[in-house]
């Protein structure tokens, strides 16, 4: 049976406050393969690591991350109900690469660049991956193809994904023409029709998000995908050894 990898979504951020530092740290400890976090730029051109294009779900200020500089983004704290984990900041995707590159974990950066046009973060973002030496252990991906596809054009050698909500006709063929290996579809695409199958025999790296049900879990593993993306990497990681 193919080995599934367990990927820590926004981290371990059923634990910790999701993108942090601490919530990568504890993917990390709970033994993930992998993270996937997301990034978006700063007023400041700055790449850092945030979900929403707005700081007020997650951080105690309003407004948009492009309308602030990294240094006031740092003056922020999380929302949380977590005290452990109260002087967290939005880190940089520097930082997050420092730390991981000194483990084995690999990273899905996700692109977020479904809503605003956020100049060369995608160079940008190359370019600190290259810097940080983990060209190897990057992941690529966007629900915004054109993202995926300038990837490709800047590093015909980076590993990329598809990432998508809604059901794609011959999605396999898409991602094949277009050079790219990865199709990360929502969970319950698996269950639809005959994808299952289909994204079985694609011979594409298939990293399903977001699985937090101990059942899908376990479907995916045992259907020998190449990851899982959830917010319990713990939880997958036991699924799979009884798997
Ligand atoms: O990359 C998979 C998943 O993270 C996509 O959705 O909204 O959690 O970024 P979202
Ligand atoms: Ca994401």
């Amino acid at each position: 049976m193919n080995y599934v990898k367990v990927f820590a979504h926004r981290g371990a951020s059923a634990y910790a406050p999701e993108n942090t530092l601490a919530a990568f740290r504890l993917a990390e400890e709970q033994g993930a393969d992998g993270i996937e976090l997301d990034v978006q730029l700063t007023k400041d051109g700055q790449v850092v690591v945030i979900h929403d294009e707005n700081i007020d779900r997650t951080g105690t200020g309003t407004g948009a991350v492009r309308d602030y500089t990294l240094e006031e983004l740092r003056k922020l704290s999380f929302h949380n109900h977590m005290e452990a984990y109260e002087g967290e900041k939005i880190p940089t995707l520097e930082e997050v690469l420092t730390f991981v590159k000194q483990g084995r974990m690999e990273v899905n950066i996700e692109l977020k660049t479904g809503v605003y046009w956020y100049p060369e973060i995608e160079k940008k973002t190359i370019e600190i991956v290259k810097k940080a030496g983990m060209e190897e252990r990057v992941i690529y991906s966007s629900f915004n193809h054109y993202s995926v596809q300038k990837i490709l054009s800047m590093d015909t050698k980076a590993e990329t994904a598809y990432l998508y909500t809604d059901v794609m006709l011959d999605v396999e063929k898409y991602a094949e023409k277009t050079g790219v290996q990865g199709l990360h579809p929502a969970v319950f695409h698996l269950y639809m029709s005959d994808f299952m199958k289909r994204y079985q025999e694609s011979g594409l790296k298939i990293r399903v998000w977001t699985v937090n049900r101990e059942k899908d879990m376990k479907n995916f593993i045992e259907a020998g995908l190449e990851a899982v993306i959830t917010n319990y990497p713990d939880t997958a990681i036991e699924v799979r050894r009884q798997v």
